[in-house]
């Protein structure tokens, strides 16, 4: 797990009490939310050409049932991000229908997931502390993906501070 061994590091300058608090964060408490393809609400599908992918994004039906437009959501939600492959034509390039969206296949190549709880943005350093948002990367089968480095999302989805460092909204599907 690459971000707690840096913030370990980083923290270890600060303070002994961080090193040990910083190790339960990342997958060792954002599971993997097993049957979340079936269980939670699908909520928008976001196409990337470059990447040949469409990411299905996910949240749980509870926070997605107390959850208001405008308002951070609710302490307990539950994001997912899944990466389809898309079909693509023989040259390689991905193939569209006839709206233009991309044609995502049934192949999983990553899952994302993000997950808020109160309290645990405690255990983040501050400068890349996502209010009480952690994240966690995994495989298809759901194991964890030991190459993820957690620190990036951190600091990317910092840019959406404003929107509760969501940049998708589950008010506002695209398809
Ligand atoms: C360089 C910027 C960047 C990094 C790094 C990044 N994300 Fe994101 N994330 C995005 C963007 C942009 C979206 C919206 C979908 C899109 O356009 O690809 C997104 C969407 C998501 C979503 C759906 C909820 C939302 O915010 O819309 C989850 C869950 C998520 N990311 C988790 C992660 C996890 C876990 C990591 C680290 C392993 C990570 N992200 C790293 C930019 C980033």
């Amino acid at each position: 797990m690459k971000r707690a061994a840096v913030f370990g590091i980083a923290a270890a300058f600060v303070t002994g009490v961080f090193a040990t608090t910083l190790l339960a964060a990342g997958p060792d408490r954002v599971k993997y939310p097993r049957g979340f393809e079936k269980d939670f609400k699908r909520y928008d599908i976001v196409d990337k050409p470059d990447r040949k992918i469409s990411r299905f994004m996910y949240v749980d039906p509870k926070s997605a049932a107390e959850a208001k437009p405008g308002q951070p959501m609710p302490n307990g939600t539950i994001l997912v991000m899944e990466d389809h492959a898309v079909e693509l034509d023989a040259a390689g390039n991905p193939v569209t229908d006839a709206a233009g969206r991309l044609k995502p296949t049934d192949k999983i190549v990553a899952v994302a997931v993000m997950e808020k709880r109160a309290g645990w943005g405690n255990d983040i350093p501050p400068d890349l502390r996502n209010g009480d948002w952690d994240y966690a990367s995994y495989t298809p089968a759901g194991t964890v993906n030991e190459k993820a480095q957690l620190n990036n999302c951190f600091s990317c989805h910092l840019k959406v501070r404003e929107s509760d460092f969501m940049f998708t909204s589950i008010f506002k599907s695209s398809r």
